[in-house]
């Protein structure tokens, strides 16, 4: 397929989207992947070094401090996959002592080519370390990594920094059942998962008085404004982060300040908002510790070890495929 057509069928998967989260009464929802452009990726870079923001130091914290540990139990695999690498700063914590035991290939799936471009920079002086990057959702990488590793060499898969808890309900419960299905017994997961912690600690992550996490949500409507010719006034919505207590997280929405309605050519659609109305963007679901635990027994897995950063609560688990 060739990159023009491959981008036309992504607008037209984004307008489809579009039409089904906002074309309907009743809470209008967009799918948090669209968060993620190269401006919504980089912004989301910045969050990570925000104060009020730890989970990325948590899982840092844990990756660092046991790097060697956690390459020796994940039993020195020779093929990596990580699922939203990022900028791959974290993953150096993982691969160096990888690549100091023996060649590895790391191939890292990101929705975002600025962000993988990066990672490749970062990872460069990896001696020993093949580079596969893979632009694209995480199933369809998982698909493709696992049509080219060799039988009988291991793998292991990189799922850092909570990603999970941004599938809504049983949605990463499958989630997870479909990356294990691309897996062979044996194989590692190392998972990383957020923990329940009080509020103060929880809502000014997702609230950051400079306003970075505001920009990130909000970037969703000028990328339907770039992309699917809609007429979004940015300065008529804005961010708000709540949690919702019954479903454990935290919802990112876009309120309407007031009585509007937003036309998007590409979907031949007409948005009408009252005012307060909100647009969910994202979930980003807080687990208690044993939820994950028993989501990865139930969906094919069996836990080997587990770090907690107690700074920060947070986990990182290492699953093996059975
Ligand atoms: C990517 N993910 C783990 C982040 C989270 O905390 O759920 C996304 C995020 N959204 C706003 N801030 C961070």
């Amino acid at each position: 397929m060739s990159s023009s057509s491959s981008a036309v069928d992504l607008i037209s998967e984004f307008a489809a989207d579009v039409r089904a989260g906002l074309g309907h009464a009743g809470q209008k929802t967009l799918p948090s992947k669209y968060l993620y452009d190269d401006i919504g990726s980089m912004l989301f870079e910045v969050i990570c070094l925000l104060p009020e923001y730890g989970v990325t130091r948590a899982d840092e914290r844990i990756l660092r401090g046991h790097a060697d540990e956690i390459a020796e139990r994940m039993g020195f695999p020779a093929h990596v996959v990580e699922l939203g690498a990022g900028t791959g700063k974290k993953t150096r914590w993982i691969l160096g002592p990888l690549c100091r035991r023996q060649p590895t290939i790391y191939y890292p799936i990101e929705i975002s080519p600025a962000a993988l471009e990066i990672c490749r920079q970062e990872l460069a002086s990896l001696e020993s370390l093949t580079f596969k990057g893979f632009e694209g959702t995480y199933l369809k990488g998982m698909e493709k990594v696992g049509a080219q590793r060799p039988k009988g060499e291991s793998l292991a898969v990189l799922f850092l920094g909570s990603t999970l808890g941004n599938f809504d309900g049983g949605e990463a419960e499958w989630f997870l059942s479909q990356v294990q299905r691309s897996m062979m017994p044996g194989d590692a997961l190392l998972l990383g998962t957020d923990l329940v912690k009080p509020l103060a600690q929880l809502l000014p992550a997702y609230n950051d008085s400079l306003g970075i996490t505001a920009a990130f949500n909000l970037n969703v409507l000028a990328r339907m404004n770039r992309h699917l010719g809609a007429n979004f006034d940015l300065s008529r919505f804005r961010h708000d982060a709540r949690y919702n207590s019954k479903a454990s997280r935290i919802e990112m929405h876009l309120v309407s300040e007031v009585d509007q309605s937003v036309s998007i050519s590409h979907c031949d659609l007409v948005v009408s908002f009252r005012k307060g109305e909100t647009i969910r963007t994202e979930s980003c679901r807080k687990f208690k510790l044993d939820e994950a635990l028993q989501m990865a027994k139930r969906t094919g897995f069996r836990c080997k070890a587990q770090w907690i950063d107690e700074e920060w609560p947070f986990a990182v688990s290492l699953f093996v495929a059975v």
